[in-house]
């Protein structure tokens, strides 16, 4: 009997250790739907003045702004949504 005790508490862990799993990714889910949720203009002032002023959408055009969204998409390390929303910020509210 006593090896068919250990084989369940081998299973017991396995089974919790697979719960711990499950929590840590759906939460993860939940903190990167609400990044997902935020909004070109929000992104625009939290990442765009880390390194330097935070540059206002009237300063480049908007085809100039594509090419600085892709520069600036590998510098601050963006993901591609990111950086289309403050692209498409920029644009709207520029010249
Ligand atoms: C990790 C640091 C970093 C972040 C974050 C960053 N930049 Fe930059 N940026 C730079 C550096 C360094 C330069 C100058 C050298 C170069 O062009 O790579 C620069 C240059 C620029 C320029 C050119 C300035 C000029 O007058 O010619 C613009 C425009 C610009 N960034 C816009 C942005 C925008 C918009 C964002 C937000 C999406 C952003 N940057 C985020 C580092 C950063």
């Amino acid at each position: 009997m006593k090896s068919t005790n250990t084989l369940y508490k081998r299973f017991a862990i396995a089974g919790i250790g697979l719960f711990i799993i499950i929590v840590l990714f759906s939460t993860g889910c939940v903190e990167s739907k609400k990044i997902a949720m935020k909004s070109g203009v929000q992104l625009w002032a939290e990442n765009c003045q880390r390194c330097h002023n935070a540059p206002s959408p009237g300063s480049f055009s908007a085809s100039q702004w594509e090419t600085i969204g892709m520069h600036m998409q590998s510098r601050a390390l963006l993901t591609e949504n990111e950086k289309n929303k403050i692209v498409a910020f920029l644009q709207s509210s520029g010249r």
